[in-house]
This record gives structure tokens, C-alpha cells and sequence, in this order.
């Protein structure tokens, strides 16, 4: 795992964006898979910004790695979400657009059809932020670390964070959600990870500094060769930082 220091979130939405593109203008069939919330806003802005400036994404597959369970046009889900920052703002649509229905009454029929789309389209990168309790995906404290897709029940902690990013009330916010497991992250050729945030600074130091442990998921980052962190300044701000120059 390599972890690369930025100053702010502009900083770190750029770098994370230079990878997409440079997936982008170098595959014949480029596969991106995204995460949804308030850290890669800045990452989809700049997508547009490129692709209003030129850039085609008509050969590339985007797809996502979870989605809330509710309604499908819920203010929440990821569905809405890239609508509303990406394919909603765009005149040239992705040649494929994968998203996971979490309106399905059919849970593990709804897992097998992703499972087999994952298969077939090989992630060239996969995109990732970090819970204030170190989750990734929805894989929450306590998923074994050999998690396959499934459907997860949020912890208290993350429920908060999604009432408070899409402005809900509690009796609004979904309390379940669809969700790659860590095989399947991890089965990405690139994983990159996006902290920013004072908010984010203690799960940041246990990823880093703590055991290696279901009970911070994303330390089952620290093995991974292929996977890249870019933390800001603020979600640094608790670590030892010497240990990683
Ligand atoms: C959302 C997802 C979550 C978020 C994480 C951080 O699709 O997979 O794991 O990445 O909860 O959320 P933000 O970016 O809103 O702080």
C-alpha cells in the first residue's frame, strides 16, 4: 500500500482524479468503479469539467460498489447520486453504466446479477472513502476480512453520517445497504482510497497505526500492493506522520 500526503480535499480530489483519467485516455475499455458521498464530489466535478472540455467516455464502463436499500430515486442512493453529479450534467454517456438496485425484493438474486457483471467487466480501478469508523463500502467493523457481496446493516455511526450528508431525518435514512464485500474491493487491479476531514483523523490513525483488524476495516488495506491512500493534511492530523516519508 502505498499513502500519498495532500494538502486539502481540492488537493486530494485532483490526484484521485489524475488516476480515472489516466484509466480513461490509456484503456481500450476502461472500467472505473466509484464510491458516492461527500468525498468524491470533487473528483465528479472535475470528470464533467473534462468531459464538457473534450474528454470521451464513450468506451468506458462505470460502475458503483454499493447502493443503499430503499426506493430507487430516494434523495440517498447511490443511483440518485450519479445522476445528480455525473450522468444527469453529461451530453456522451459511459459506454456501460452498472449500478447495484437496491429497491430489488429480491436480495440474493440482485447479488448474483452484480456478482456475474463484476466478473465480466474487470475493475480497472476502484474508488473508496473511509467511515468515521473506518468502514469501507458498507464492509462495517466486524466483517470478516474475507466478505463476499452482501447485504449489510449500518452502524449507528454511519447512519449519523448519512443523515447528516443528505441533510435526512432519522425516520428518512436507509439502515441497510448493498455492497461489494473486501474480496471483490480488493479484486480491483487499482484500490484508492480518499480521506479528508478532521472528522476522519481517528479512523485514519487506526487504519494506519492500529492492528490489522475486522475492527477497522479498511486496515485490510495495509497489505495490498495495489492499493494507494491519499489523505489530506486534516484527516493526517493525528498521525505519526515520519512513519510513512
Ligand atoms: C458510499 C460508501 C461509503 C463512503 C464512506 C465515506 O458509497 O461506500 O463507504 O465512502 O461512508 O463517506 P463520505 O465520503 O460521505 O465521508
Amino acid at each position: 500500500m502505498k499513502v500519498l500526503f495532500v494538502k486539502d480535499y481540492a488537493e486530494m480530489s485532483e490526484k484521485g482524479y489524475e488516476l480515472i483519467k489516466e484509466i480513461i485516455e490509456t484503456k481500450e475499455e476502461p472500467v472505473i468503479s466509484m464510491t458516492t458521498g461527500g468525498t468524491p464530489r470533487g473528483i465528479f466535478k472535475l470528470l464533467v469539467e473534462d468531459i464538457h472540455n473534450g474528454l470521451d467516455i464513450s468506451h468506458t464502463t462505470i460502475m458503483n460498489l454499493d447502493e443503499y436499500i430503499g426506493p430507487r430515486d430516494a434523495a440517498y442512493t447511490v443511483r440518485t447520486f450519479m445522476y445528480q453529479n455525473l450522468y444527469d450534467l453529461i451530453n456522451v454517456q459511459p459506454h456501460n453504466i452498472f449500478l447495484i438496485d437496491g429497491a430489488t425484493e429480491d436480495i440474493e438474486n440482485e447479488i448474483n446479477r452484480y456478482k456475474e457483471i463484476l466478473q465480466l467487466y474487470a475493475r480497472d480501478i476502484q474508488i473508496l472513502g473511509l467511515g468515521t469508523n473506518g468502514h469501507i463500502g458498507a464492509n462495517e467493523p466486524g466483517t470478516p476480512f474475507d466478505s463476499t457481496m452482501f447485504l449489510a446493516e449500518h452502524t449507528e455511526a454511519t447512519i449519523q453520517s448519512t443523515m447528516k450528508e443528505y441533510n435526512i431525518e432519522r425516520n428518512d435514512t436507509p439502515t441497510q445497504m448493498l455492497t461489494l464485500g473486501f474480496t471483490e474491493i480488493l479484486e480491483a487491479k487499482k484500490v484508492v482510497l480518499l480521506v479528508s476531514g478532521k472528522h476522519k483523523a481517528k479512523a485514519v490513525r487506526d487504519f494506519l497505526e492500529g492492528d490489522i483488524t475486522p475492527a477497522c476495516p479498511a486496515s485490510v488495506l495495509r497489505n495490498c500492493e495495489n492499493t494507494i491512500v491519499i489523505i489530506d493534511e486534516e484527516a493526517a492530523s493525528l498521525l505519526d506522520k515520519a512513519k510513512y516519508l
